[in-house]
């Protein structure tokens, strides 16, 4: 019996109700087909350090600067973590105690803005995060925040726009990065853009971070004063967060993220970080990566011969917005009738939407997961097809019932124990 087999024995016997829920969920990631933009499958190795005893360790402060005693074997571990980030890209500082993006994020604003400051990010309507200065976030209601988004006819950035709105609004501050666009960044021009206003520029790649890691998506590291990233998504490894500054920033960075936002680091994590980090710097995360790039144009092409809207009419990434006006259902009607059979997807806003986030008019959709479990092209074009039907008879149980019988055994053929294996 191997190690995870047998903790799973032991919380079987001693917590049968979350046994039970981790397994079911299990079932659910192994046979279902998980087109959701923002998730991936860990390896074993990192879910292995994520699941360990360095859970129990406390340690406030950073490698050699601790406030508690023993910490010698989770300085390993966070230095590691520290040193192959910087490897992977080439930041100036890293820090790799964020929990999480949002935090990340957090840190990157408080190190050097003030309550009250105006930030300008991308709308969340187009395609921003809620932590780009959503009035519902933190981000809009400690700072003035102001929005740029994307031209209604192209549905790109429109930079000369970004332009006139950092003069109008004046911001400390430009948000760059998105949760739901998939064309390439203009680093530089933002970078420009910033300049002209005496802004800091924050790159938020929490979405392409895997893909800069590997030279698909061009380096935002030398253009921006603070990158920040999460750690879970096309970077495929544990949930979390990092932030990478210029030197002159490091300082506010570890004073802001410790003592300043959170208490002692999630060591286990930051193993696992570690974990993830090394396999990034493997020429299989290379493969990968490109392999998540081909599946999402597959995909994206696939659909568009079927006369699906895709949003800026493709993509340059691991995701995309396709829009579904045109086919006479809604975000939220097609992600419940993809869930029944088989097929999970979230529903999203358009650009310049007509209706109410609960319902969009479209949905999003990534490459991460199926091209972890090894799927290539042609299996992209086997979903394709299967997302029509199910979008075509988007009322029909029976559909419904068949497509998930297909979706199942499509993930068959790439097997979820062996996913990671498979695609390296
Ligand atoms: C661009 C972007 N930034 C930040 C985050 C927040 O990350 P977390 O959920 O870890 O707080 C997300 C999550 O979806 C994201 O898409």
């Amino acid at each position: 019996m191997s190690d995870a087999e047998a903790s799973m024995k032991a919380l079987k016997a001693s917590d049968p109700a979350i046994y039970a829920a981790i397994k079911a969920e299990e079932v659910r990631q192994r046979e279902k087909l998980l087109l959701i933009a923002s998730e991936n499958f860990a390896s074993p190795a990192v879910l292995a350090a994520q699941g360990s005893l360095m859970t129990n360790k406390y340690a406030e402060g950073y490698p050699g600067k601790r406030y508690y005693g023993g910490c010698q074997f989770v300085d390993t571990a966070e230095s590691l973590a520290i040193e192959r980030c910087r490897q992977i890209f080439g930041a100036e500082h890293v820090n790799v105690q964020p929990h999480s993006g949002s935090q990340a994020n957090m840190a990157a604003y408080l190190a050097v803005l003030k309550p009250g400051d105006v930030i300008l990010g991308m709308n969340l309507a187009q395609g921003g995060h809620l932590t780009h200065g959503s009035k519902v976030n933190f981000s809009g209601t400690l700072f003035q925040s102001f929005f740029y988004g994307v031209n209604r006819e192209t549905e790109r950035i429109d930079y000369d726009e970004v332009q006139r709105i950092a003069e109008e609004c004046r911001p400390r501050m430009l948000v760059v990065g998105a949760s739901a666009y998939a064309r390439i960044l203009d680093f530089p021009r933002f970078q420009q853009i910033a300049k002209s206003v005496g802004a800091y520029v924050l790159v938020d790649m929490a979405h392409i971070a895997g893909l800069v890691a590997a030279g698909l998506h061009p380096s935002p590291i030398p253009y921006a004063d603070f990158v920040t990233t999460t750690t879970h998504k096309t970077l495929r490894g544990p949930r979390g967060g990092v932030i990478m500054c210029k030197a002159e920033h490091a300082r506010a960075v570890d004073k802001i993220v410790f003592p300043g936002m959170q208490g002692g680091p999630l060591m286990h994590v930051i193993a696992a970080k570690a974990v993830a980090f090394k396999e990034a710097l493997s020429p299989s995360f290379k493969r990968y990566q490109q392999q998540v790039v081909a599946n999402a144009r597959a995909l994206a092409a696939g659909l568009m011969e079927r006369g699906y809207k895709v949003v800026s009419g493709g993509t340059d990434t691991h995701l995309m917005l396709i829009n579904l006006s045109n086919k006479g259902v809604t975000g939220k009607d097609a992600e419940t009738a993809l869930d029944a059979s088989g097929i999970i997807v979230n529903k999203n806003a358009v650009p310049y939407d007509e209706k109410p986030p609960a319902v969009a008019s479209g949905i999003r959709i990534g490459s991460p997961i199926v091209s972890t479990r090894g799927m290539r092209e042609k299996d992209m074009g086997k979903i394709v097809a299967l997302m029509d039907r199910v979008l075509q008879h988007h009322q029909d149980s029976k559909v419904q019932s068949e497509v998930r019988a297909q979706a199942k055994a499509l993930c068959k053929k790439f097997p979820f124990i062996y996913a990671y294996k498979a695609s390296r």
